[in-house]
């Protein structure tokens, strides 16, 4: 397969671009644009081609604002992690931003699709949710070109987000994606900016031969 250098920059581009969102604006998406960024993440990879996972649709208000409510509960929960001005710094971040988003997309994984002996995920059971998080990527990858922003949303526990979704027992919902139009799309990761965490040297994560060897 042959990409032109044009094709090749517009890729890094998306790839450089994207970013993860929490501030959108209310305007509708449309139906044909969702299809897209689904059939990206539909075309992912999988272990053993299970494609294991699953897209609910939420746009409903009421349901929005139940999955914000499970979100920030466990928000305020996780603040015990920190102490003093972390703490402060951590309840000051925005986390979510399902209520203003116009849809939400849970994502789930079923780890029972394809049997018990899907090729390859014997070994690694979890590659399952690896698969999954594949889909999402590309998801996001597609939400940037066409212009949405998208927002990763994993502060809830699982049950809460089972509840409201009618999830049966056995699936994971692995992720809540808050998806819309933006009009503050940063060019940096939103967490850097905030002083949380900044971006580690590649260098110093690329080893030779053996562990913690850097040459
Ligand atoms: C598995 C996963 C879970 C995440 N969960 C949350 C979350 O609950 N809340 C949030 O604000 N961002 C969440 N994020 C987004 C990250 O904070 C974000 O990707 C990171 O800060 C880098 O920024 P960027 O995506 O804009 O490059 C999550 C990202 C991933 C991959």
């Amino acid at each position: 397969m042959f990409f032109s250098e044009q094709e090749k920059e517009a890729l890094y581009k998306v790839i450089y671009n994207r970013r993860d969102i929490r501030t959108f604006l209310a305007d509708p998406i449309p139906a044909d644009v969702i299809l897209k960024i689904l059939h990206a993440a539909h075309h992912g990879p999988s272990v053993g081609f299970m494609q294991p996972w699953n897209f609910i649709l939420v746009t409903g208000e009421a349901t929005k604002a139940r999955l914000a409510w499970a979100a920030d509960k466990e928000r305020r929960a996780l603040a015990i992690h920190y102490e003093d001005q972390r703490k402060e710094q951590f309840l000051s971040l925005k986390v979510e931003g399902i209520q203003q988003a116009p849809l939400t997309i849970c994502v789930t994984s079923d780890p029972t699709r394809g049997g018990s002996h899907v090729l390859g995920r014997n070994s690694i059971p979890e590659t399952d949710l690896l698969s999954t998080a594949c889909a999402i990527q590309n998801m996001w990858l597609a939400a940037c070109v066409e212009g949405l922003a998208l927002g990763w949303v994993s502060f809830y526990k699982k049950n809460d987000v089972r509840d409201i979704l009618d999830i049966p027992p056995h699936i994971d919902p692995v992720a809540l994606l808050s998806v819309g139009y933006t009009d503050k799309y940063p060019s940096k990761p939103l967490l850097e900016t905030a002083n949380w965490e900044k971006r580690r040297e590649l260098q110093e994560l690329i080893y030779h031969e053996h562990w913690g060897s850097e040459n």
